[in-house]
């Protein structure tokens, strides 16, 4: 990528990534993903913020180059020491042998433990509230554990209003040319940003919650993440996304998440969306747990305020796609939801108690369960009528 400037003293020789399959080995990555590296220019120091993957790092120490004809880096600061982004420390190590690197305890850690860098005298333990001069800059540090790891923090530059947050605000989505948010279109990044939180970061929204309230005062006019776009023109729009999800206030709408063997449990499911639509329901997501991938369905359960779950039995188990999605849901403590289920079972009535179980145990507003044996009748009809009325009369009173 061609450097590009955010302000006169502050560049981005960040990367994108449009060949991996995956992030973290797990989420698909459809429109590719950036990892975002800024270089902060004061007037007797230069600071590099954040790093790349480390098949990266040819790439991004080819853009430093060509920014910094001098040839010097002061100061690495590390927000964040998932190897997306320190990846890149060991060349960048070898390339600026006398810089320094900055982080907090735990940072300092993680480097040591990953890259088994362990000269002392490369690093600068940073605490809370730290700041480092850069000449005519100044550097501080904020303190924002578990946004996405323990050592995360995040980087403010008081006389540029320009923040660096590290994964939050981040979103997937290559860098299609454009930097900042304001020259480009943003709908795919905005629509991706759901899902990033939802996968990435969605367990930790209390943390999240921290670190938004301990930036709140700041003075922001850039917001420089490590994944996406650089927010200018919509920091209040994605401020208000990102503390929504942390505090799991959901969107009207519902998600429907089946699965099914040879379609019977999948005409329930497909009831249920027809009796939710006949109520009034316009925003309904129905997810197909076989054939899709866990990461969209979860990035909709999160986003929505109601949830249908239903599966057959299988082994005398939950069908295992839509189990693995319980567990997804679970894991981050999903919670503001209005909820129901359903099953279908040959012989052995088992998924329609243990879905219901599983989202009581969640302390989600359930509506009901349906439990359907072989194939749709009559009575069941009637009883996915009866559960969708009180489900859409939760949800309104919601
Ligand atoms: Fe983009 Fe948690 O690393």
């Amino acid at each position: 990528m061609k450097l590009r400037k955010i302000s006169d003293n502050i560049h981005y020789v960040g990367v994108n990534d449009r060949s991996s399959m995956f992030f973290e080995g797990l989420w698909p990555l459809p429109y590719g993903v950036s990892y975002n590296s800024y270089i902060v220019k004061g007037s007797e120091k230069i600071a590099l913020i954040d790093g790349v993957e480390s098949s990266y790092a040819r790439e991004m120490i080819a853009s430093l180059k060509s920014e910094n004809k001098d040839g010097k880096i002061d100061y690495l600061v590390i927000n964040h020491m998932e190897p997306d982004h320190s990846g890149s420390i060991p060349q960048l190590i070898a390339l600026y042998p006398e810089m320094k690197i900055i982080g907090n305890s735990k940072t300092i850690q993680m480097v040591q433990g990953f890259y088994h860098i362990e000269n002392p005298d490369l690093f600068i333990e940073i605490k809370e509230n730290s700041e480092i001069s850069l000449g005519d800059l100044t550097l501080s540090f904020i303190m924002t554990p578990m946004v996405h790891w323990p050592e995360t923090m995040m980087t403010y530059c008081k006389e540029e209003k320009i923040i660096f947050t590290g994964d939050a605000f981040g979103t997937f989505g290559a860098l299609n040319g454009g930097l900042i948010d304001d020259e480009m279109e943003c709908g795919i990044y905005i629509e991706e940003m759901y899902r990033y939180y939802s996968n990435i970061v969605g367990k930790y929204g209390k943390f999240v919650l921290n670190a938004l309230n301990k930036i709140s005062s700041l003075e922001i006019d850039y917001i420089c993440p490590t994944h996406g776009p650089v927010w200018h023109s919509r920091l209040a729009e994605v401020t208000d996304i990102v503390r929504r999800l942390a505090a799991q206030e959901p969107e009207a709408g519902v998600t429907i998440v089946y699965g099914s063997m040879y379609g019977n449990t999948g005409d329930l499911a497909d009831l249920f969306a027809t009796e939710l639509n006949r109520r009034g329901i316009r925003n309904i997501k129905v997810h197909n747990a076989t054939v899709e991938n866990l990461s969209s369905i979860i990035a909709d359960a999160f986003r929505y305020e109601g949830l249908i779950v239903g599966a057959p039995t299988y082994s005398n188990e939950i069908f295992p796609p839509v189990k693995n999605f319980l567990d997804a849901m679970k894991i981050r403590e999903m919670r503001n939801k209005v909820v129901a289920s359903f099953g279908n079972h040959g012989w052995a009535p088992l998924a329609a108690k243990a879905i219901s179980a599983t989202l009581a145990s969640m302390e989600l507003d359930d509506a009901g369960t349906v439990a359907m044996k072989q194939s749709m009748n009559a009575a069941t009809a009637d009883e996915v009528s009866v559960v969708a009325d009180r489900f859409v009369e939760m949800l309104t009173k919601k």
